[in-house]
């Protein structure tokens, strides 16, 4: 640009970056709120790990073969060459926490919980992001099937505490590795046989990760796969009973779901209980929620021999369902101060001040407007009360409180005034 010269720059989000506005942020806040809630109910902690690891850590934990770690990792160089990547998921760095600051020595059950952004190197569509949140809860330390049953009554307990009522329950047992090898070459032996209608990717996999076949979206892979084996079918007789037992825990509290062989889920680490929220009401993006038992990560990434268990939430895919299933009413302003004239405008700005404090929501109009505008205003913002305080209010020290839904008016002696309106906006 030459000297003088006024090019306009303008910036927008990268592709998949979205930007959550303040007229979306109220559903986020209330997600948040009642998820830690009900978190720390079930006795998990919250740890905040960081957003950027060593890119090995997720090669190891996730699996090389995954779409995860081969196709959608943020990855990059430092300056001494030192490969580091976004997280794409949670697991993996809660594990190394656990591992590093040797958290099992506090207490054998160590169940934490984080919320935060994720970086999937995605094609963005409805419900898929490139930076998108988790909310993600861990078990670690306990390998009975009451665990995994506690932790899937958990994320259900998330949507009925939202009154999200269209989500189905999936699960599935993937084995352990007694089992599992078993499961696979009957799998292989499967896709042999259709090896030329598999894609590049999926007949590569078919040889060294043939479950990760079942995350390939492409129609002559999906068709390979009909009629393919499915895993409750090979399970060893341990793996069986914890299955079994997982669902008397969910029979108990008669939580229904439905038995899905060849859901394997995206990432290596799972054995044993497998699941999925799934939600018809978002299209192709229909996975809600997900998790299950992953006994060997911990091990897998340098630490003890420590079971776990966890799942997370897609926060962007919960809120979308809250928005569609419209179960949130816009939060009211509680009060809004129509003050005409500096004096009034004065007058008023310590009340307003002393009732934020209080946790009101009040509201004023900067723009020093006529009575008329300012009680636009106010019925844009959803005022429940309205408080006038103009020339003639001055005069007689009293201000006009009018309720908005009634259209009732009542005078507020001035001398008492944060005590009255307090004791009015309570009640
Ligand atoms: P995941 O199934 O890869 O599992 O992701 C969990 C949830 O995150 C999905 O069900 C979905 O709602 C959301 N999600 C994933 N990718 C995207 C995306 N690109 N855009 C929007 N939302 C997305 C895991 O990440 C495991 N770490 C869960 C877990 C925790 N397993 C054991 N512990």
């Amino acid at each position: 640009m030459g000297e003088g010269g006024n090019t306009q720059v303008t910036f927008s989000s990268l592709k998949g970056f979205k930007d959550i506005l303040p007229r979306e942020t109220p559903v986020w806040q209330r997600v948040e709120t009642v998820a830690r809630g009900l978190l720390e109910a079930y006795g998990f902690e919250e740890i905040r790990t960081p957003a950027l690891e060593q890119t090995e850590l997720f090669k190891r934990g996730i699996g090389e073969e995954t779409d995860i770690v081969s196709k959608e990792m943020y990855s990059l160089e430092d300056s001494r060459g030192r490969g580091l990547t976004l997280r794409p998921e949670a697991t993996a760095g809660v594990v190394r926490a656990y591992i590093q600051h040797r958290l099992y020595e506090a207490y054998p059950i160590q169940k934490l919980y984080t919320i935060g952004p994720m970086f999937r190197h995605e094609r963005p569509q409805k419900g898929r992001f490139r930076q998108f949140h988790q909310i993600n809860a861990e078990c670690f330390g306990d390998e009975g099937p009451r665990s995994d049953a506690d932790i899937i009554v958990l994320a259900m307990a998330l949507f009925d505490a939202l009154h999200l009522t269209e989500v189905s329950l999936k699960l599935n047992s993937l084995g352990c590795p007694d089992c599992r090898p078993t499961y696979r070459e009957q799998l292989k032996n499967h896709l042999a046989m259709k090896t030329d209608r598999l894609c590049e990717d999926c007949q590569r996999r078919s040889q060294y990760n043939p479950l990760r076949v079942f995350d390939c979206k492409a129609e002559p892979c999906r068709e390979a796969l009909k009629g393919a084996p499915t895993i409750p079918d090979f399970l060893c007789g341990a793996c069986k009973d914890h299955f079994e037992a997982v669902r008397s825990f969910l029979d108990g509290v008669h939580l229904a779901y439905d038995l899905d062989g060849h859901l394997v889920r995206g990432l290596d680490y799972y054995n044993r209980t497998t699941f999925e929220i799934q939600t018809g009401l978002l299209g192709a993006q229909n996975a809600v929620a997900g998790g299950g038992r992953y006994d060997g990560l911990v091990r897998l990434l340098g630490g003890p021999d420590h079971p776990a268990m966890g799942f997370a939430v897609g926060m962007e895919r919960l809120t979308a369902l809250i928005q569609e299933q419209e179960t949130l009413e816009d939060r009211e302003t509680d009060l809004f101060v129509v003050s005409l004239g500096q004096e009034a405008d004065l007058r008023a700005f310590p009340w307003i001040r002393a009732l934020r404090k209080q946790g009101w929501r009040v509201e004023v109009d900067y723009a020093g407007r006529g009575l008329k505008s300012q009680m636009k205003k106010a019925g844009r913002l959803a005022a429940s009360k309205v408080l006038i305080l103009g020339e003639e209010e001055l005069r007689s020290q009293k201000a006009v409180l009018r309720n908005m839904k009634t259209g009732e008016q009542t005078t507020l002696d001035m001398a008492e005034m944060v005590p009255v309106l307090q004791q009015v906006l309570t009640s």
